[in-house]
């Protein structure tokens, strides 16, 4: 199990350049390592991260502005495509690209103190970091819409109830949460895990009938493994499995 911590608390953990190369970097050597199987994402202090950083990008051109908006797509594009599980422990605030963070991870759970919105238009700009895509698709276009053309936060318990929070803790219940989830997932057979989690990603952007075919040949590649054996001969014998993840 892995936990990322984002540590700019004074800052309320602003996305800036040399943070999300940070995170590109530790989401790369995740990618390499096989022995973690569940990741949990959360941030120092009293937010999760309150958007991308706004001095640092006061300064740039529309040239740099793009480039810098490349640079957070491809990091939570990386997160989202992390074979391993990520959950989403949102402390505190996640405005702008903090929640558009937020929603490259598995899911989200979230402190009753958590706020979440994607604030941009309030400065003139709108969200860079694949907000209007994976927040579109998490909530439905019209919360997206709302949220992104008011700019105005919503608490934790409506990002629960229209889908962008899984479930909402007490704050100082909220990382033990996130980690006994990300537990549960490490105890299951790691390929199937990932092999599902893919599915699920890449059966969303595909038609119904490429995304049942997905589904079909990773049913079957599974059974070719080892842990798949392992799995159904220790239930047959009443018994807990040892995965070994091949
Ligand atoms: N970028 C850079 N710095 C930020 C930041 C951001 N996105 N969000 C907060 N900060 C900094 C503040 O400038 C302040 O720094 P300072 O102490 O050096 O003045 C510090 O974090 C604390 O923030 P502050 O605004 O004083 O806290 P608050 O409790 O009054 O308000 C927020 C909290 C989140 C409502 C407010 O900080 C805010 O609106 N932030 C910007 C959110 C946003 O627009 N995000 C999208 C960016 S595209």
């Amino acid at each position: 199990m892995a936990v990322l911590t984002l540590d700019r608390p004074d800052a309320l953990n602003a996305l800036d350049r040399a943070t999300l190369l940070a995170l590109e970097a530790r989401i790369g050597e995740l990618a390499g390592d096989a022995s973690v199987r569940a990741l949990v994402l959360t941030g120092a202090g009293r937010a999760f991260a309150a958007g991308a950083d706004i001095e640092e990008m006061s300064g740039l051109t529309a040239e740099q502005a793009e480039a810098f908006s490349r640079l957070g797509h491809r990091t939570l594009l990386a997160l989202e495509a992390l074979e391993i599980p990520s959950i989403a422990a949102v402390n505190g605030f996640a405005l702008g690209g903090g929640c558009e963070l937020a929603c490259a991870c598995d899911w989200i759970y979230a402190s009753e103190k958590a706020r979440f919105g994607q604030p941009e238009v309030n400065l003139g700009i709108l969200p860079g970091f694949g907000g209007t895509s994976r927040l579109a698709r998490r909530v439905g276009i019209a919360w997206a819409r709302e949220l992104i053309l008011t700019g105005e936060p919503i608490r934790a318990e409506q990002a629960e109830r229209i889908g962008l929070v899984n479930r909402v803790f007490a704050p100082d219940a909220l990382l033990d949460a996130a980690l006994r989830a990300g537990e549960t997932i490490a105890a299951k057979g790691p390929l199937a895990v990932a092999r599902a989690k893919r599915v699920l990603q890449e059966g969303q952007d595909a038609d119904p009938h490429v995304a049942h075919v997905l589904e079909q040949n990773a049913f079957g590649l599974v059974f070719a493994s080892e842990d798949r054996a392992e799995g159904m001969a220790a239930f047959l014998e009443k018994r807990d499995p040892k995965f070994r993840g091949r």
